[in-house]
């Protein structure tokens, strides 16, 4: 369509960023939003208007840019994890490190219930074992939260109240993640779409256990989709898993992963070939 063409292209000179990254239905879903937010009455008013507007641009980004994440967010999920997938994890590697990626982290959500999930482990078993999580997100905003780790009482909804007493503290109606939680996490900023990096930085190699993506990959074009699971599959160690959200499944039904529990969205890589390509 030339006015979404049209707009994507001012989007891209003005902003240098990409909005023909984001999947057509969803785009132009936020564009409709935007058209009546802004009380345009059709989108080639709408792109009158965003060429004129010194906030418009931000404020179709920012449309675009969902990072809405919860703690166990996805029941099944984080019951596989941690009932088979981390035990396992923990006899397989024996003394070595357990190295998780979280790729897509928002606010940290999902990185502090893995954790939570690890330390269980480590507190209730016989095994003595290490883990380091790498925790990206594409936004700086966003990792900044994250290592903060504070959040409203409301956010706290799937977590016990076991665990949220021995990993927050609470004060008024905000509960903090205690510091000897983020001992073993590293945040950093990390775009999945940047062609020049293949892993963060910190991890030096990747060969990760766990690459958990999830509720990103539905954002994006066919083609952008397949830019990142390329990019993440071959960080994934041999016989390693890749996690993706309840709604992305499908994208992830891939020739060398198999889904270990039906529904789950947790995928193992299979053995017999080193690295997708
Ligand atoms: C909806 S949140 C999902 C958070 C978490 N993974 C979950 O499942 O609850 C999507 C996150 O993806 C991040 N994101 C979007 N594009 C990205 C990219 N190209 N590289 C890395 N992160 C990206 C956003 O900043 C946002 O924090």
């Amino acid at each position: 369509m030339k006015e979404i063409k049209d707009i994507s292209d001012f989007i891209m000179q003005s902003q240098g960023f990409d909005i023909s990254s984001y999947e057509d239905s969803f785009l132009k879903k936020t564009l409709h939003k935007r058209i009546s937010e802004s009380k345009s009455n059709s989108i080639e008013e709408y792109s009158t208007f965003l060429k004129q507007s010194s906030t418009e641009g931000n404020l179709l980004i920012a449309s675009l840019q969902n990072n809405y994440s919860e703690f166990f967010r996805n029941a099944l999920t984080f019951a596989v994890l941690e009932r088979i997938v981390l035990p396992s994890l923990v006899q397989k590697k024996k003394k070595k490190e357990i190295r998780i990626w979280s790729a897509a982290c928002a606010q940290g959500q999902e990185v502090y219930s893995i954790a939570i999930l690890l330390e269980e482990l480590r507190n209730g078993g016989n095994e003595k074992f290490n883990y380091r999580i790498f925790a990206t997100d594409k936004c700086d905003a966003q990792i900044n939260k994250a290592r903060i780790g504070q959040y409203p009482s409301s956010a706290l909804n799937n977590v016990n109240f076991k665990r949220a007493k021995k990993w927050f503290t609470k004060q008024k109606d905000t509960f903090t993640i205690k510091p000897e939680l983020k001992e073993n996490i590293d945040f950093s900023v990390f775009d999945l779409l940047d062609k020049k990096i293949s892993s963060p930085s910190a991890s030096i190699f990747g060969d990760f256990d766990i690459v958990i993506c999830a509720n990103l990959l539905f954002y994006f074009t066919p083609k952008k989709r397949r830019q990142i699971l390329d990019k993440v599959s071959k960080t994934v160690s041999n016989s390693g898993y890749l996690i993706t959200g309840e709604a992305e499944r499908e994208i992830l039904l891939y020739v060398d992963f198999k889904e270990i529990f039906p529904q789950s969205g947790i995928f193992q890589k299979k053995m017999d070939r080193a690295c997708l390509c």
